[in-house]
């Protein structure tokens, strides 16, 4: 008997270490007040969270898994947790103004997480800003083996040069987004030729580019530029880090399980102009392919039908359609040209009718989706004091026959907005307010590109 209940006891205390261990909790620091003195020494991965935020507790299993990861891979980064609310002097200090924040802080620089939420994400992330700035790169052996895990990859070639200095500075900036890797001139591909050393890299899209200092500006805005292939599978995500770079984004918007003529063949034209025209639009222009429609109408507040064709202007939020049929190449040429010239009327923009259409289009989407998912919710959420009014109204109605159609339309909007507020609010609130992008983003929505340009 007494042999069965220690037996039981033990099994049970295996199945708790079992759980701590698989759910990762116990890699994962729960940091108080006593944080600000204690981090100096070492390089912390933080998630800033609030209790009560929705996308803060998605965010903790995914969360508990990077600690055990950075455990196992023996990595010198720590990993933890603030509840921003409770410490919230902390959390400003370090500029926390949304939940959940995910920084990785390290001496007196704080680098913000700004991709998706995974733990390879996030792993991958910690490890890049954690590590050194600069990676050399010794022999062809490991300049290859890097090329082959790197659809782009940018390494300075030469000595000390206050183009390295520049190049170093750059990287301490923009290492949240790319790598970046020295080399010599020997350990490059024999089809490499530079003008000139000390010189900046690109490698992508199966060729080179060489950074000019005369043609493509300052290094940060052309690494900013150059950071993405020629051709991308767009995305949400995608888009609201292209806003960065300020391009034009020209998209396919199509099916991609749908193998019909019309769907592959806009796709393949935007590859090729991507591709042969390279030097005329490069600059300005992103080219890539969406899958399906939904994202691109919510974000437009139109009804575009796919297969098409759009051009989206990160910097102002506007968007040109062709206004024929983008046949083949050269229609697809013309109609860039034409965006350039200033000859293609603009749709959309950010300008406070824009703003307007937002807000009653988001409200409209929200009934629309709560009643989708949920017939009976919506029915009772708008229908029961819609109900209570309209019956009020009767009774006012019969003794006095105007303005009940004022108040039914009072009570619609109202049941809309709240609605609204309750749906992303933890992530939006600090986007207003600030110069300093804190922007988090797992679940993008449309008003992160239709806000970041203000930050
Ligand atoms: C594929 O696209 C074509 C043209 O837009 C459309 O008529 C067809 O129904 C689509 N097929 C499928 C399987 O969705
Ligand atoms: C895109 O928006 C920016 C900012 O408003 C503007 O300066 C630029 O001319 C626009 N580009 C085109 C092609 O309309």
């Amino acid at each position: 008997m007494a042999a069965a209940g220690e037996r039981r006891r033990r099994l049970l205390w295996v199945a708790v270490v079992a759980h701590v261990v698989a759910s990762g909790a116990g890699f994962v620091e729960d940091l108080d007040e006593s944080f600000k003195e204690n981090r100096k020494d070492d390089i912390w991965l933080v998630d800033f969270y609030a209790p009560w935020c929705g996308h803060c507790k998605k965010l903790e299993p995914v969360w508990n898994e990077v600690g055990v990861e950075m455990r196992n891979m023996g990595s010198p980064v720590k990993v933890g947790k603030m509840d921003a609310t409770s410490f919230s002097s902390i959390a400003s200090e370090f500029g926390v103004r949304g939940y959940p924040t995910i920084k990785l802080l390290k001496g007196d620089l704080a680098y913000n997480y700004r991709g998706p939420r995974t733990k390879d994400d996030i792993v991958e992330f910690a490890n890049r800003v954690a590590g050194p700035l600069i990676r050399p790169l010794p022999s062809q052996h490991m300049f290859e083996h890097v090329q082959k895990r790197h659809r782009v990859l940018f390494v300075y070639v030469g000595g000390e040069s206050p183009l390295k200095e520049k190049y170093i500075e750059v990287a301490s900036e923009l290492i949240v987004y790319t790598y970046f890797f020295s080399a010599s001139e020997d350990v490059l591909p024999e089809y490499v030729t530079l003008p000139e050393l000390p010189a900046v890299l690109v490698f992508k899209d199966g060729t080179y580019f060489v950074y000019d200092e005369y043609e493509d500006g300052d290094l940060s805005s052309w690494i900013n530029r150059e950071r993405f292939q020629g051709y991308l599978t767009v995305d949400g995500f995608t888009l609201y880090e292209l806003g960065d770079t300020g391009k034009l984004v020209a998209i396919a918007v199509i099916d991609d399980k749908n193998s019909s003529v019309e769907h592959t063949r806009l796709k393949s034209i935007i590859q090729e102009v991507a591709r042969d025209y390279r030097d005329h639009f490069h600059r300005d222009f992103q080219f890539g392919h969406m899958d399906g429609n939904d994202y691109i109408n919510s974000l437009l507040m139109d009804d575009l039908t796919i297969p098409t064709i759009v051009v989206l202007n990160t910097s102002n939020q506007q968007y040109f359609l062709p206004d024929r049929h983008i046949e083949n190449t050269e229609d697809m040429v013309q109609f860039i040209n034409n965006i350039l010239d200033g000859t293609a009327e603009a749709q959309g923009g950010d300008g406070l009718l824009q703003r307007v259409k937002r807000i009653i289009y988001d409200a409209k989407s929200t009934v629309v989706s709560v009643f989708k998912s949920s017939p009976l919710l919506g029915c009772f959420l708008f229908g029961l004091p819609l109900g209570v009014i309209s019956i009020m109204c009767y009774g006012i109605c019969t003794a006095d026959t105007d303005g009940g159609i004022d108040e039914h339309e009072a009570a619609k909007k109202e049941n809309g907005d709240q609605e609204l507020t309750d749906e992303g609010s933890e992530e939006e609130q600090e986007e207003k307010n600030g110069k300093y992008t804190e922007l988090s983003d797992g679940e993008l929505k449309q008003k992160d590109i239709m806000e970041k340009k203000k930050d």
